[in-house]
């Protein structure tokens, strides 16, 4: 290992788009002296339409993009990608590897009182089930009401958060949920906690929302306390963005998300990400989908 400190690598980090930065600023509110290196698959974006078999290669794709540049511990920070393919990340590198499916679901079957929990998510992590096998095996007496909601990651990449239009659409997706009883919600997609206010509103404030990005953060940090992990406060840190395609996009998007600009944008090139998977898969024999 060409570093002396395992704990001063940074954290990597990706997502199908800009959505993962949702997690990304939980984590730096939460870890501010970690360094962090993020990539956005904005070139391919969204997953949450595609077949678990697409979602699976361009998952190991970006995760041999990652670790080749040396980090510390690798986060899924897709919801999409971490329900159908964080088994497959987890046994293909040997650095460890965190999905964001767990904690919200601990989250969720610790919050309900009437053992109803409802999920909503992309179409691939609704059809995958992820998100009410982990509540179920948490707590097999929990109820799990899922639901897809396809149009919220288009409103929030246009910047429509909580207005009248939002709010129609929003209880268009979720009255048949508000009728089912839950008193929890999972916000099970990175791009929903900025639609809170609006779920909130439609939702009424007898129900919790739990937002996935906060309990990753909340996760990785006692991951990195126990492990001995965590960046000493006095060194310098760097956060890095790689994107797949239109830096300016996800810059300009990526304000919205981080509350406040992002440099060092690098973009590269979905070829180069290809070459690494296969670079990876010939190597040690593993990865293949
Ligand atoms: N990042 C995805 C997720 O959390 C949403 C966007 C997409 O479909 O790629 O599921």
């Amino acid at each position: 290992m060409k570093f002396k400190n395992m704990a001063d690598l940074p954290i990597g980090i990706f997502d199908s788009g800009v959505g993962g930065l949702t997690v990304l600023k939980e984590i730096h509110a939460r870890l501010p002296a970690e360094s962090t290196i993020y990539l956005g698959d904005t070139a391919r974006v969204p997953y949450g339409i595609r077949s678990a078999e697409t979602v699976i290669k361009y998952s190991l794709e970006n995760s041999s993009f990652l670790v080749e540049k040396g980090i510390k511990l690798l986060i899924i920070a897709c919801n999409t990608a971490s329900a159908v393919s964080l088994d497959i990340i987890r046994n293909t590198f040997k650095i460890p590897v965190l999905g964001v499916i767990d904690p919200g679901a601990k989250a969720a079957a610790l919050a309900t009182k009437n053992s109803r929990v409802g999920v909503i998510g992309t179409e691939a992590t609704i059809k995958s089930g992820a998100y009410g096998r982990t509540i179920r095996r948490i707590n097999p007496g929990i109820s799990v009401i899922e639901r897809s909601c396809p149009l919220f990651v288009p409103l929030v990449e246009e910047g429509w958060l909580d207005d009248e239009v939002v709010e129609l659409i929003v209880r268009r997706y979720l009255t048949q949920m508000k009728l089912s009883n839950i008193d929890t919600l999972v916000l099970g997609c990175t791009h929903y906690p900025l639609l809170k206010k609006v779920i909130k509103k439609v939702m009424g404030d007898d129900v919790v929302l739990i937002d996935s990005a906060i309990e990753k953060a909340k996760n990785v940090s006692n991951i990195l306390t126990s492990s001995g992990l965590l960046k000493p406060l006095d060194t310098p840190i760097s956060r890095k963005y790689y994107v797949t395609d239109a830096p300016e996009r996800f810059q300009e998007i990526g304000k919205r998300f981080m509350l406040e600009a992002l440099d060092d944008i690098t973009k590269i090139e979905i070829a180069s990400l290809e070459e690494k998977a296969v670079a990876l898969k010939k190597a040690c024999g593993c990865g293949g989908v």
